[in-house]
């Protein structure tokens, strides 16, 4: 699977911030998305407050989606993940508190993707926002699809 194993193009946010306070994000470089040279992205503590990923997918099919992020919260800082623009169909990925904000754990869900250009959105869901994020990357997969709401 690390073949095909790709970091975000480019993300945008709003009601966010990027932020470099915290040990531990990875320190891309230009190759990665010229945007995470930052640091890492703190969306605001309110739920809808989202950041939109760019991935660029060699070919249409099922993508295991790795999101690092840190939460130094107890709450479960849950997002909800829209491909493409598509709200019908949507996906809910959850993000446990890693014990503080210097502690990074990755999140996988597999979702569908086109081939080129995917968009990837992820929403906070709770009031209290989505945790700190580092990088989303995609990888093809054979595992199936992840449930759908
Ligand atoms: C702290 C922490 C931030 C984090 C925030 C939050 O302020 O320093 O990095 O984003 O908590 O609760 O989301």
């Amino acid at each position: 699977p690390w073949a095909n194993y790709y970091f975000a193009v480019d993300q945008t946010w709003d009601q966010g911030a990027a932020e470099s306070n915290h040990e531990g994000f990875t320190k891309t470089d230009a190759s990665m998305g010229a945007s995470q040279n930052v640091g890492f992205v703190n969306l605001e503590n309110v739920k809808g407050s989202s950041i939109t990923f760019t991935v660029n997918a060699e070919k249409a099919g099922n993508y295991m989606t790795h999101i690092r992020y840190a939460n130094g919260s107890t709450v479960d800082r849950k997002g909800f993940v829209y491909v493409n623009g598509n709200t019908s169909t949507y996906w809910q990925q959850s993000f446990p508190g890693t014990a503080d904000w210097d502690t990074w754990n990755e999140m996988g869900i597999v979702l569908p993707l086109k081939a080129g250009k995917n968009t990837i959105k992820l929403e906070s869901a709770v009031d209290e926002g989505c945790p700190n994020l580092d990088y989303i990357t995609i990888a093809l997969t054979d595992e199936p699809i992840a449930e759908t709401y």
